[in-house]
């Protein structure tokens, strides 16, 4: 993984995701998801705070490192567990 990859791709995936047409299509499609969920490129975590309780058990996929690092910090803030 080169520089731009580390580094620079990871804050414009994370920005241009963030974006209020992506914040409204989760409210609406993600707190509908229950049970047993598998998230297959989570980014940086922002589908997170709308999943419902409901969730029974959560597993995501994300080749970005730094991407899983907000992740994480995300989740710490919200006291999740990953
Ligand atoms: C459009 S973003 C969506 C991120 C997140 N789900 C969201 O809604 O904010 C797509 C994500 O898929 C990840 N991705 C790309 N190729 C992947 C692969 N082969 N397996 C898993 N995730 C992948 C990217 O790194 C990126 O974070």
């Amino acid at each position: 993984m080169n520089w731009y990859e580390r580094a620079v791709l990871p804050q414009i995936l994370d920005t241009a995701m963030n974006q209020s047409p992506f914040t409204e299509i989760r409210e609406t499609m993600v707190s509908q998801a229950h049970g047993r969920i598998l998230e297959i490129g989570m980014g940086s975590g922002l589908n997170g705070p709308h999943y419902s309780q409901d969730v029974q058990h959560f597993v995501a996929l994300e080749p970005f490192e730094k991407l899983r690092s907000m992740t994480a910090s995300r989740a710490q803030s919200r006291s999740l567990e990953l």
